[in-house]
Order: structure tokens, then C-alpha cells, then sequence
């Protein structure tokens, strides 16, 4: 029997149809939560010809090495920015993502974080957590509405097109900004009341968010993040904070799960241990999306969502 191992505990029911077709055709192993083991150094890997991943587990030359029947790393994410694919393709073995099934819940997702981000739900729970909360007042912690401001989406693959689509209904005015059309990403910074990125962490847009671009944002405007951390130069972040921004709501930061301090204490930054697909009904589809694309490479034939 082939082997396989999981990174994590997979969001599925023991009885899962998919889980069970799996079990049947491999022995497979599941790394708990609390080990501390790194994936490269798992005992199993020698062994294993799938793998399943997370988005958090590096998949670079050095972990391949380790694993001499891979055949296929079926990543529990849609992106793949933390595997090495011409590394993967040297060594012949196949990458699946999971996308789709989690469009709906980033979305949802990313409307939080414009709430949050425009009335301040940060400072509001901090306060009432510090038993702060003196008394009410007109002027008591005044926000912004999202109807008729200005959303500019960065990226527009199916994530930012369902957050375009939400933020629509609210009444927002929605540009956007990708390779593939839109305004020019200079027109949407200098003109959107919220800055939402939704696009890909790669060589292009690493650090793609500067001081020359926070620089262009509209005076008192929004940073939303639910895409990846390394898309955002933390520190012009925060000197940005510091001048024309007024507040920032993150999901996803550099280096998780260590955030910088400067950002945890931030009032105007609220922060999210990156939930932005963490759903029962999101993480389900992810978990069975990763475990067929295992059952058909060890089966033999071509699995869906493969990204190399
Ligand atoms: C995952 C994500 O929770 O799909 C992605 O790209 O960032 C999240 O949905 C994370 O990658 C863990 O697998």
C-alpha cells in the first residue's frame, strides 16, 4: 500500500467518503496539530508517495529530497506561493491547489475586515476588554460607512470578482486593478476610500505595496489585506499609518504566527490569525479537493487543480 502523509488534521468528518476512499487505497498518516516535528524532517516522508500540505509548509529542494516517492503534494490551499514548482517539476512530481471552495468564505472574509477596518471594531473591543467604555457620546469612536466610498480591488481572479460582487450590493463604488485590465493600479490608489489586495504572492508581487505606493492613497484611506502578508512592506505600512492612512485591517502577515509588535499594538490595525477561508464549509471542500487529487494520482489517472 502507498503511504501518505497530512500535514494537519484535515476540517472532515472520520465517516467522509473521501477520507475513507483514501484510507482504503493508502496507509496514511496525519501530522497532530501540537507536533513539533517540521514537515521535512517528518519519519514518513522517505516513504510517502503523496503528501498534503499546508499553505504555511514550505515545499522547497531540500523537502522534496526528502521524499524520494513523492508523486504528488496536494497543497490545502489555493495559493502555492510555498512550494518550489520548478523544483516539483524537476523531479516529476505533480501540484494540485484547492480553489474554488473557498472563494465565498475569503470574500465574506474580506467584507469583515472593511467593517471592521471602517468602524473600528478593534478599538472598540480593546476598550470594552479594558473596561474603558465610560459612557456614551456623539462623538464616541466615529467610523466610516462603506455605501458610496470607493472599494479599489488589486487583483481581480475569483476572490477579488466575489468581493467586488458583496461590496457592490453594499452600495460601494468598485474599481479595480490587475494584469488583466481594470484602471491603472496608480488611479486606483489615488482615488479608493479602501485598498483591498487580492492577488497572488509571487516574484512580481512581493513588496508590491511600498512607500511609493501607500504614498499615493487617498489622505484617510483603508489598507485590507487577505491575501498574502509578504504583498505589503510592513514598515511603510506603519509610517503610512503615521500620515495618510487611517487604519489597516489584516488577515495575513509576514512571518506568521509571529506578528510584528509594532502592528499587534497598533489602534488603527485590526488583526486576523489568517481566517480568511476558515470555514466549515470552505475548509470541507478544501480537505476533499486535496484528498481526490490523492486518490487519482495514486490511482493512476489525472487529478483536477493541478497547478504543475
Ligand atoms: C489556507 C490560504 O487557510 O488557500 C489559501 O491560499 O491562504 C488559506 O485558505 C492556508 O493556506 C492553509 O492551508
Amino acid at each position: 500500500m502507498p503511504e501518505v502523509l497530512v500535514s494537519r488534521p484535515l476540517a472532515l468528518e472520520s465517516g467522509d467518503a473521501a477520507w475513507l476512499a483514501l484510507k482504503k487505497i493508502a496507509r496514511v498518516h496525519v501530522r497532530t496539530v501540537e507536533s513539533k516535528v517540521a514537515l521535512t524532517r517528518h519519519p514518513k516522508l522517505k516513504n510517502v508517495a503523496a503528501v498534503i500540505t499546508m499553505g504555511t509548509d514550505p515545499v522547497d529542494s531540500k523537502f522534496l529530497a526528502a521524499a524520494p516517492q513523492l508523486a504528488i503534494v496536494a497543497n490545502h490551499a489555493v495559493g502555492y506561493n510555498n512550494i518550489d514548482l520548478d523544483a516539483a517539476r524537476a523531479r516529476g512530481v505533480i501540484v494540485c491547489n484547492t480553489p474554488g471552495v473557498l472563494t465565498n468564505a475569503t470574500a465574506e472574509l474580506t467584507i469583515g475586515l472593511l467593517f471592521a477596518a471602517a468602524r473600528r471594531f478593534g478599538e472598540g473591543v480593546t476598550m470594552i476588554r479594558k473596561s474603558a467604555y465610560r459612557g456614551w457620546h456623539p462623538c464616541l469612536m466615529l467610523g466610516r460607512e462603506l455605501a458610496g466610498a470607493r472599494l479599489g480591488i488589486v487583483g481581480h481572479g475569483r476572490i477579488g470578482a466575489a468581493v467586488a460582487a458583496k461590496a457592490w450590493a453594499l452600495g460601494m463604488d468598485v474599481v479595480h486593478s490587475s494584469p488583466m485590465g481594470g484602471i491603472a493600479l496608480d488611479d486606483l490608489l489615488r482615488t479608493s476610500d479602501f485598498v483591498s489586495i487580492h492577488c497572488p504572492l509571487n516574484a512580481k508581487t512581493k513588496g508590491m505595496f511600498g512607500s511609493r505606493e501607500f504614498a499615493l492613497m487617498k489622505q484617510g484611506s483603508y489598507l485590507i489585506n487577505a491575501a498574502r502578508g509578504e504583498i505589503v512592506d510592513e514598515r511603510a505600512l506603519l509610517a503610512a499609518l503615521r500620515k495618510n492612512l487611517r487604519g489597516a485591517a489584516l488577515d495575513v502577515f509576514h512571518n506568521e504566527p509571529k506578528l510584528n509588535p509594532k502592528l499587534r499594538t497598533h489602534p488603527a490595525v485590526f488583526v486576523l490569525p489568517h481566517l480568511g477561508s476558515a470555514t466549515v464549509e470552505a475548509r470541507a471542500g478544501m480537505a476533499r479537493l486535496a484528498v481526490n487529487a490523492v486518490i487519482e494520482v495514486l490511482s493512476g489517472r489525472p487529478p483536477a487543480n493541478r497547478v504543475s
